[in-house]
């Protein structure tokens, strides 16, 4: 190539010498022929030199191009054209290289932005997949993979349908690829107990629709929305069995029994048994509604073991003698006072003492008792009352949960959720032993004054 393209430039220079040189020997004096005639193919000669030499140097320029575009190709961006010292290839050596550079930039930043939607798209919690416009899955993350139990190399080029594996999901993702239709719906996948938000959103494309999948999980949501039906729902049932007795109390006080002392009384018993149990109830909603808004922060004083655990026990004392319980209170000698929001401290032992009443048959032994451990007071209620099985043991302590409905009677399922928010503030702990059939201990603990290392956080 090199040559014919070095040929091509210099015959026109030697022919047209050629022509002029015989021109001009056939035109001058026959002496002076030899003379001009040698003149004549020296400067031939040196026209055909310069054009081989031009010729050359813009092949060989080209064959630079022709690499680096090469190079370029497979993908070395760093691949340039050297500078040029003539004027007309220094122009185009520096258009070129000003170009692949932009390219370049332009490249990295393209680049830059794919790893970082890829590096979103690995991370974010909503679930996505994009369908091309045959149902192949084309991209899938992996919290849509895990959405769906399949791993993402596996999902890759499969169909929608194997991937997803519901009717209806299936049904939307098509009329998207083939109406372009939008569409939300709400999905159970019963395989992985959880619920999700599918967003369909077509993509056109040349070739056709594809169609983008957005997945959120819902189950957190669904979870609350139980829980506060059943929240409401207990609620409203906890009330209506008390006020429907202080109903039928007060129209049989009414229909007579207030001419009779004895039943009078019977039944003013009864009545007042009733109201303690929805003024409970009360209570216990508004603490769960203080403790969660966090607005009452904790007013931690050093505070004698007895002013905490007394004026609740005694508060509730006549419940207990009402329901036929014994009620006694052993505190150690020589308890250190303990760090402790009084008011808050008293409704933990509120609860406790008040679960043992409802939760001993008659006759029962109701101990509150307290020692100390090292640097914590542990205070403990026990009971001989119906205690708690093994399975409901490490429940008890959630919000609403109750471990046998029919005898838990008055009582939102709150109180020890509340004590263990309010225990664990004081930077103490909560638990609870116990054996079915014979009764529960529930301890918890409160850090003494003489701990300056710890200080308990407020709520
Ligand atoms: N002393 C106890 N003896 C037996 N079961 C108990 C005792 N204290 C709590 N429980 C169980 O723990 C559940 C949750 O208690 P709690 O949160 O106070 O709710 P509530 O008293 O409103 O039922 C109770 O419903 C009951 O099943
Ligand atoms: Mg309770």
């Amino acid at each position: 190539m090199l040559a014919s393209v070095r040929w091509r430039h210099v015959f026109p220079f030697m022919a047209v010498t050629l022509i002029v040189m015989i021109g001009i020997v056939t035109i001058v004096p026959v002496p002076l022929r030899p003379v001009v005639a040698l003149a004549a193919l020296i400067q031939s000669a040196c026209i055909a030199t310069v054009a081989i030499l031009i010729s050359h140097q813009h092949v060989h320029f080209m064959q630079r191009g022709v690499r680096v575009m090469q190079r370029l190709k497979e993908g070395d961006w760093d691949a340039r054209l050297l500078p040029e010292k003539y004027q007309d290839t220094r122009l185009y050596v520096d258009v070129f290289n000003t170009m692949i550079e932009r390219f370049r930039n332009r490249l990295q930043v393209m680049e830059q932005q794919c790893e970082e939607l890829g590096a979103v798209l690995e991370h974010i919690t909503e679930g996505v997949i994009v369908v091309n416009e045959e149902g192949s899955v084309k991209l899938i993350n992996r919290a849509a993979a895990h959405m769906f139990d399949v791993e993402v190399s596996e999902a890759i080029d499969k169909s929608f349908a194997w991937v997803v594996r519901d009717h209806a999901l299936i049904e939307h993702e098509r009329s998207c690829r083939e109406h372009g239709l939008e569409g939300v719906l709400g999905v159970e996948i019963e395989r992985k107990d959880i619920a999700l938000r599918a967003s369909i959103v077509p993509l056109r494309r040349k070739t056709g629709i594809h169609c983008l999948v957005i997945l959120q999980d819902m189950t957190h949501l669904r979870h609350l929305q139980t829980v506060r039906r059943d929240f409401i729902s207990n609620v409203s049932h906890e009330l209506r069995t008390p006020l429907a007795s202080l109903k039928a109390l007060v129209e049989t006080l009414r229909d007579g029994a207030l001419d009779d002392p004895s039943a009078a009384r019977r039944f003013l018993d009864r009545i007042e048994a009733e109201v303690d149990t929805m003024t409970q109830i009360v209570e216990e909603l508004l603490e769960l509604s203080r403790t969660e808004s966090g607005k009452v922060p904790l007013r931690l004083v050093p505070t004698a073991l007895s002013d905490i655990v007394f004026p609740p026990v005694e508060r509730l004392r006549p419940q207990a003698e009402r329901a036929g319980l014994g009620l006694t209170v052993h505190l150690s000698d020589g308890l250190p006072p303990v760090l402790a929001d009084v008011e808050r401290a008293r409704q933990v032992v509120s609860n406790l003492v008040h679960n043992a009443i409802k939760f001993t048959p008659p006759g029962g032994r109701i101990t509150i008792w307290a020692e100390l451990h090292q640097a914590e007071v542990w205070v403990a209620v026990q009971d001989t009352g119906v205690g708690i099985s093994a399975e409901d043991l490490p429940r008890i302590f959630e919000r609403f949960y109750k471990a046998d409905r029919a005898r838990s009677g008055g009582g939102t399922g709150l109180g020890l959720a509340i004590a263990r928010h309010i225990v664990q503030a004081h930077g103490g702990r909560i638990w609870a032993e116990s054996v079915e059939g014979s009764g529960s201990t529930f301890f918890f603990t409160l850090l003494t004054t003489e701990v300056t290392s710890h200080s308990p956080t407020s709520s």
